[in-house]
């Protein structure tokens, strides 16, 4: 080899960065994908899987609506070759979207199939023995053991779920999150819609912040499987934030600008912007319509966790 050369072959100096580094970002960020299979869920399912539950009318004409969700301890490629044991809602980060509207009564059957205690604690307004935190109704339930959340759905917006036992940051680090959707009675003009929860992976366990970062469980993910768009058809994002360590989270997208309705609790945007910043269990929904066809990226305006993973792509199609 010949360093000191000026005069080698353009090609020699622009090898293909398979293995990613410097400014091409971490290695993992070089394609390769984890074995969704194996992990029993893909992000990209994950992202217009919204789960109604089961639903009946009761003799009172209202709507009872039911879910049964199981906490269980599970190891999840989080990045090709990185191992994570996470605790789970039904075996997956983030845990199911549950939604429903505004006024039905809701039923969520919890069973604790993990090695640790925890709970269901839902954003929303409910009587305290529903809050899901210790010493208060069913309060901490132990492994093995199982409760019963009822309460309204009340009131309509985007809201969230989580473990409430301490400590809080680890048994919400670990991947016990999920969105919970109110629709307004009057329900929200169609659209193509997806969830989007904003996480991180904190694989040394130190407490001190995240090696990862991701949407939907997988860093990179929509890198690799970029979310497929209608030119100037309406999309709804149902964007939360559930990441533990750091004081803030963001939300960007390119080449575009997004009605933002903070909690979803107004029909109202108050921002035409394009990019929103959150604290944990800040959430909103965006809506937006791709005028231009090609890809767009959206990432993480807090470009450290956008290049460890927090970054993806739109493609907008005909
Ligand atoms: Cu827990
Ligand atoms: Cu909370």
């Amino acid at each position: 080899m010949d360093h000191g050369s000026m005069s080698g072959d353009a090609a020699s100096v622009s090898a293909p960065m398979v293995h990613g580094g410097g400014v091409n970002g971490p290695t993992f960020a070089a394609g390769a994908e984890v074995d969704h299979e194996a992990n029993g869920f893909d992000p990209t399912s994950i992202l217009r899987d919204f789960d109604w539950g089961k639903s009946r009318r009761l003799p009172s004409g209202r709507v009872l609506r039911e879910w049964d969700v199981v906490a269980a301890d599970k190891e999840i490629e989080v990045a090709p070759g990185v191992f994570y044991p996470a605790w789970t809602y039904n075996g997956r980060i983030p845990g199911p979207t549950l939604r429903c509207r505004e006024g039905e009564l809701l039923r969520i059957r919890f069973i604790n199939g993990s090695a640790h205690p925890h709970t269901m604690h839902f954003h929303g307004i409910h009587p305290a023995a529903m809050d899901g935190v210790p010493g208060i109704g069913a309060g901490v339930i132990e492994p093995g053991e199982s409760t019963i959340y009822e309460f309204e759905a009340e009131p309509f917006g985007l809201h969230l779920y989580h473990c409430h036992v301490g400590p809080l940051a680890e048994h919400i680090a670990r991947g016990l999150y999920g969105a919970f959707i109110v629709d307004p009675k009057e329900g929200r003009p169609d659209a193509d819609e997806m969830v989007t929860v904003q996480h991180g992976y904190n694989t040394t366990f130190d407490g001190l912040g995240n090696q990862l970062y991701a949407v939907n469980g997988i860093p990179f993910h929509y890198m690799n499987r970029p979310i497929e768009i209608r030119r100037d058809e309406l999309v709804r994002i149902y964007l939360v934030n559930t990441l533990e360590y750091d004081p803030i989270n963001s939300f960007h997208v390119h080449g575009n600008f997004f009605d933002y309705y903070p909690t979803g609790t107004s029909l109202t945007p108050t921002e035409f912007t394009d990019t929103v910043i959150q604290g944990q269990a800040q959430r909103g929904i965006c809506e937006m319509r791709f005028p231009k066809l090609g890809p767009f990226m959206f990432h993480a305006h807090k470009t450290e966790f956008a290049e460890l993973g927090w970054m993806g792509m739109f493609e907008v199609l005909r």
